[in-house]
């Protein structure tokens, strides 16, 4: 590992790379030392030739091993799923801050590839015996993900789970459930309604927010959005004030 001032930079092998959803990939690496990574944090890949490293949020830890979820995008994306078990890659992290845990009954809240964070924040919570409950929104059946264990799902289509957004059922599952706190990742969309809801139903939320990013450091300033300090609006950054923020803070544009 080498360590400057806030860069850790890993050359880690790949022990993994398997299909687990019609666009997903999940690929464990191997850091060769226990990594210190909590939920909530990623790590930032780099893929030949391009600049800007590719940021992807910590789905699993396993003493050195760890595992991310992504799904296919462009040239990046398409560099990693080119890789094979075996193969070498370059990583920077895990960088970021993370879910802010408390022993609260926890609603998670997950749609799309941002169950990875999730997924990795219940396994936290369960070795904690935090209460909690997992539910995850997908486009279709074919988009769930192979081997995550979840209380609820929700499809678009409704061809498995109920059907309809996760969203439609979060006032609903408030009610009958009774979280203390409400932790999600997904599109902007989603994080905005969790937020929104929370504050309807006076519950705290944390949010991971996603944001195209180039240092990954917090040096560039590219990845900054508003939040309200203070009863200000100031700027802060993703990669290394967030990902994860408070609901309420977040300016919802
Ligand atoms: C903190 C954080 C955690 C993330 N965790 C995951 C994860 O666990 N799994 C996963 O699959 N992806 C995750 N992403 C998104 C991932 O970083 C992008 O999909 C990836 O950088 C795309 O690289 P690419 O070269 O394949 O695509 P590019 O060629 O760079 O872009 C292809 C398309 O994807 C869009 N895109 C690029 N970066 C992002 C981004 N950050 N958010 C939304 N859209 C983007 C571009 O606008 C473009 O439309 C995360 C992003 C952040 C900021
Ligand atoms: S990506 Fe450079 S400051 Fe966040």
């Amino acid at each position: 590992m080498i360590t400057t001032e806030n860069k850790k930079i890993y050359k880690a092998k790949i022990e993994t790379m398997e299909k687990v959803s019609t666009s997903s990939y999940f690929m464990e690496i191997n850091c060769s030392i226990p990594v210190d990574v909590k939920a909530g944090q990623f790590i930032s890949i780099y893929c030949d030739g391009l600049t800007l490293r590719r940021p992807f949020s910590v789905y699993s830890n396993n003493n050195g091993k760890i595992g991310i979820l992504f799904k296919e995008r462009g040239k990046g994306t398409r560099y990693i799923k080119s890789l094979n078990s075996g193969d070498f890659i370059d990583i920077m992290g895990p960088v970021g801050n993370c879910f802010n845990i408390s022993n609260k009954k926890s609603l998670l809240v997950g749609a799309g590839i941002g169950v990875a964070p999730i997924s990795f924040l219940k396994s936290e919570l369960d070795k904690k015996n935090i209460d909690n409950m997992f539910i995850a929104g997908f486009l279709n059946k074919e988009e769930v993900i192979k081997g995550m264990s979840v209380d609820r799902i929700y499809t678009d289509d409704g061809s498995i789970g109920q059907k309809g957004s996760v969203l439609n059922y979060l006032d609903e599952i408030i009610k009958e459930y009774k979280p203390q706190i409400i932790y999600s990742c997904g599109p902007l969309i989603v994080l905005k309604t969790v937020a929104q809801v929370g504050e309807k139903y006076g519950i705290e939320t944390q949010v991971a927010m996603e944001k195209v990013m180039a240092c990954g450091i917090g040096v560039c300033r590219g990845c900054v959005i508003d939040v309200i300090k203070d009863g200000k609006t100031v700027n802060a950054t993703v990669c290394k004030d967030g990902p994860v923020f408070n609901g309420s803070e977040v300016v919802w544009h």
